[in-house]
């Protein structure tokens, strides 16, 4: 398997609750490298355009007023599977499903609220990295 990348948002609801260390710690010790890191408070319009796949959803209006409720921690980690790795230690969209371990049965409120989003194909990754990061901002 090559080394891929994902990008990784910390949710405004996890920030809110002081457990990035706790959540990076957890992306770390999956074997997962951070290759670029920061802080951000997005606006409604970036947030609509982040989730734009979704722009028809009956959820759309309400999940992008909370991805701007509060700053946010974008990532881009680096590993073996990783698209696929990370989405397995965020654990299932509702943190009703999610197994035991995984960041959002720890750290998430509900479906909505569920702590980080994790890229779900290499086409998303590229697109979801370079919406938030520029090539110099990426150090391997
Ligand atoms: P989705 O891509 O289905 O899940 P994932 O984040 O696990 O890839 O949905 C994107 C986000 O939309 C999800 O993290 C939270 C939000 N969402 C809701 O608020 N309500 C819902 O019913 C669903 C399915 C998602």
């Amino acid at each position: 398997m090559a080394i891929e990348r994902t990008f990784s948002i910390i949710k405004p609801n996890a920030v809110a609750k002081n457990v990035i260390g706790s959540i990076f710690k957890i992306i770390e010790e999956s074997g997962l490298k951070i290759v670029a890191t920061k802080k951000i408070q997005m606006t409604k319009a970036q947030a609509e355009g982040f989730y734009a796949v979704h722009s028809e959803r009956p959820f759309f209006g309400t999940l992008c007023d909370f991805m701007c409720s509060g700053p946010c921690v974008v990532s881009v980690l680096e590993g073996e599977n990783a698209i696929a790795k990370y989405r397995e230690i965020m654990g299932a969209t509702n943190p009703a499903d999610a197994a035991e371990g995984t960041i959002r049965k720890l750290y998430a409120d509900d479906i909505e609220a569920n702590a980080v989003h994790g890229s779900d194909a290499p086409e998303t990754a590229a697109v979801e990295i370079s919406y938030f990061f520029n090539a110099l901002e990426l150090v391997g």
